[in-house]
């Protein structure tokens, strides 16, 4: 995969993870964000996380810097117009996907596999309003990044074998495990994460333990390595509250429905460990 160009859409924690292992998978990438410190904020995020690597002895001091000097950011799409693979990591929001889908679709050259990041959106969508429909795909990594294994790889409706084969092939040379499931909302991950979460907020909205125990039963009863509140906060609750919004209104089901304290929550500011407060505080 030497010499492979890889354009990644946004620079926040998603995208700079995507970046990071791309980079140490040896691909050269460009990193784009429309916001300047966002992409310095990012490019800090990864020279932070592989410098830990270098201090846990897990790489050289010398890879770091070659992995580093692989990124390159801009501002600028036209930077990655000749990339092999784009990856989509932008604001969870499908008009403003759709935008940027439409862009990269005139901008990129045609061989290029489109892909998007989005943890429930629908990849069709995206691919409809592109001339390539049958290059566009989900790739959905997990936070963070660097750490979990799963791609979960989501096929919409006019997606290619050949571009599902391609994205296999490159999710492994990441070292990460590619997953295939159809697009429907939520996918699977968050299809059964999501309510999981929102019931544990249910729990503690009704009284029926505190924050604390909700995420010891979890942690020590079921060996997750978070509890669901902390999860939320970790994952932001603002994301969690959109997730169960997609589910709530793709399935049209009651069981979906999301608790009105976590869209208390929302509404207060309280979004998590990126704002420092949710469920729980953070120093
Ligand atoms: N970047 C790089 N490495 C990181 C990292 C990061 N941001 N965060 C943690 N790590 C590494 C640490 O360096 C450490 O490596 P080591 O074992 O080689 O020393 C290892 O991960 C474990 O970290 P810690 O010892 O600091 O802490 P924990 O043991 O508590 O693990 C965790 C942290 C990996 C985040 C663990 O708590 C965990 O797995 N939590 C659940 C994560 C999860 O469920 N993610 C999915 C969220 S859902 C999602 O992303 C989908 C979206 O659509 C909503």
């Amino acid at each position: 995969m030497e010499n492979r160009k890889a354009m990644v859409i946004g620079a926040g924690q998603m995208g700079a993870g995507i970046a990071q292992v791309l980079a140490s998978a040896s691909y050269n990438v460009v990193l784009y964000d429309l916001d300047t410190q966002a992409l310095q904020r990012g490019i800090n995020k990864i020279e932070t996380s592989l410098k830990k690597a270098v201090q846990k002895e897990k790489i050289k001091e010398d890879e770091m810097n070659e992995t580093l000097a692989r990124i390159q950011d801009t501002t600028s799409l036209s930077n990655g117009d000749d990339a092999d693979i784009v990856i989509e990591a932008i604001v969870e929001n499908l008009e403003v996907k759709k935008e940027v889908f439409k862009k990269l679709d005139q901008i990129v050259k045609k061989e290029a596999i489109l892909a998007s990041n989005t943890s429930a959106l629908s990849i069709t969508e995206l691919g409809a309003v592109t001339k390539r429909p049958e290059k566009v795909i989900g790739m959905h990594f997990m936070n963070p990044v660097p750490v979990m294994k799963l791609v979960e790889v989501i096929r919409g409706l006019s997606t290619s074998e050949e571009t599902y084969q391609e994205i296999k092939r490159i999710t492994e040379s990441l070292g990460k495990v590619p997953v295939l499931v159809e697009d429907f909302p939520g996918f699977v991950s968050n299809r059964i994460l999501m309510p999981m979460i929102n019931e544990a907020i249910y729990t503690l909205y009704e009284g029926i333990a505190s924050k604390e125990a909700i995420d010891e039963v979890m942690k020590l009863g079921m060996n997750h390595p978070m509890g669901p509140l902390q999860l939320a906060d970790f994952i932001g609750l603002d994301t969690c509250l959109f997730i169960m919004e997609v589910l709530h209104e793709g399935f049209g089901d009651d069981k979906y429905r999301p608790c009105p304290l976590l869209k208390q929550y929302v509404k207060g500011g309280y979004l998590g460990y990126k704002v420092k407060r949710g469920f729980y505080e953070y120093e």
